[in-house]
C-alpha cells in the first residue's frame, strides 16, 4: 500500500488525508461522459430526487416515497429479471433467502421505507437515503450507527447493463438483503466503526480494501462451491460470469495481508477476487486487522 511513505489508491499516489477528510457535494451534478448527461428529463430527474434524498438524509427523515415514472419502471423490469437468473444460480444462500424474505420484485421498484422497517426488526440495521455515492467516510459514519446509505434512482435508460455509479439497482438488488443475515450486519458495522474512528489514511484505505474484497466483490466457499456475496457482483450481469469463470482474473483464498496490499481499478470490470469461508471467518480477521492497527472499537 504504501511505496515510500505515499499512499497509492487507484494506481495513483493520494494524499492521506482525503482518507480521513471527506469533501462533502452539496450540488447536483453528473460526472462528464455519464450516459444521461445530454438527456435533459433525465438530468432534470436526477437532480429533483438529488435535493430530495440529501434533504432527508441530512434531516433524519427515512427514505422518502418515491413514484417511480414508467421510463424507471420499464428499466427496473429489463434489468432485475436477468439479474435474478444469474443469483439463483450464483449468489450465495443468505443472499438468495433474504431477497425472497424482502420480497424484492422484477415487476416493481421497490419502496425502501418498508425494507428499512423490515431490516430494523430482523438485524436493527436500517436504510439512509442517499443522494448518489457519498464519501467513503461518510458512508461509514452511518453504517457504524447501523445505517446503510442506499440511493433510490435509477441508471439511464439507453444502458441498462452499466452504471458509472452506485444507482437503486445496485444497491437494493447488491446491498440489502444480506442486510437481513445477522453475521453480515455485525462484519459490515465493525467495518463501518473501524473506518469512522481510524485517524491514519493508511488505516483507512486498508480498511476499504477489506470491505471492497469482501462487501463489494468478495466470493464465498458454500459447501464446495464458490458463490457470490459481494454487492458489486450481484448487481452487474456483467462480472457475474466474469467473476465466476473469466480465465482473466484471479481467485484467491481471502488473506487478509494480501488483500490490503491489492489495489483495484473501480470503473473497469475486477481482475482479482478473494474467497471467504464464511462470514464468521470475515468478521475474525477483521478483529485482528483492527487490533494490530489498534483502533480503538474492540471491547477490551
Ligand atoms: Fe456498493
Amino acid at each position: 500500500m504504501q511505496a515510500g511513505g505515499t499512499l497509492i489508491e487507484y494506481g495513483q499516489p493520494i494524499d492521506p488525508e482525503v482518507m480521513v477528510k471527506p469533501p462533502d457535494m452539496a450540488e447536483f451534478a453528473l460526472d462528464p461522459g455519464h450516459p444521461g448527461e445530454h438527456d435533459s428529463a433525465y438530468v432534470e430527474r436526477r437532480r429533483e430526487l438529488f435535493y430530495l434524498c440529501r434533504k432527508h438524509r441530512l434531516e433524519n427523515l427515512g427514505p422518502p416515497w418515491i413514484e417511480y415514472t414508467e421510463e424507471e419502471t420499464r428499466i427496473w423490469r429489463e434489468v432485475a429479471p436477468r439479474l435474478d437468473e444469474l443469483h439463483r444460480k450464483y449468489a450465495c444462500s443468505i443472499y438468495l433467502k433474504a431477497k425472497d424474505a424482502l420480497a424484492i420484485t422484477q415487476d416493481e421498484i421497490p419502496q425502501l421505507r418498508p425494507i428499512s422497517e423490515r431490516l430494523q426488526r430482523e438485524t436493527r440495521m436500517h436504510l439512509v437515503p442517499a443522494e448518489g455515492a457519498l464519501p467513503y467516510r461518510t458512508f461509514y459514519e452511518y453504517i457504524a450507527r447501523r445505517g446503510f446509505p442506499v440511493t433510490q434512482f435509477i441508471r439511464h435508460g439507453s444502458h441498462p447493463e452499466f452504471t458509472p455509479e452506485p444507482d437503486m439497482i445496485h444497491d437494493c438488488l447488491g446491498h440489502v438483503p444480506p442486510l437481513m443475515n445477522q453475521d453480515y450486519a455485525e462484519l459490515l458495522v465493525l467495518i463501518g466503526r473501524a473506518a469512522a474512528t481510524a485517524e491514519k489514511g493508511e488505516h483507512v484505505l486498508a480498511l476499504k480494501r477489506f470491505s471492497w474484497f469482501s462487501i463489494e466483490f468478495g466470493l464465498m466457499e458454500e459447501q464446495g462451491e464458490v458463490k457470490i456475496f459481494g454487492a458489486g457482483i450481484l448487481s452487474s450481469f456483467g462480472e457475474i460470469p466474469h467473476a465466476m469463470f473469466s480465465r482473466e482474473v484471479t481467485r484467491r483464498p481471502f488473506v487478509t495481508d494480501m488483500v490490503i496490499e491489492t489495489d483495484y481499478d473501480p470503473t473497469q470490470m475486477q481482475k482479482d477476487f478473494f474467497i471467504a469461508p464464511s462470514f464468521a471467518f470475515l468478521r475474525e480477521e477483521l478483529t485482528q486487522l483492527i487490533r494490530r492497527l489498534n483502533i480503538p472499537v474492540l471491547p477490551d
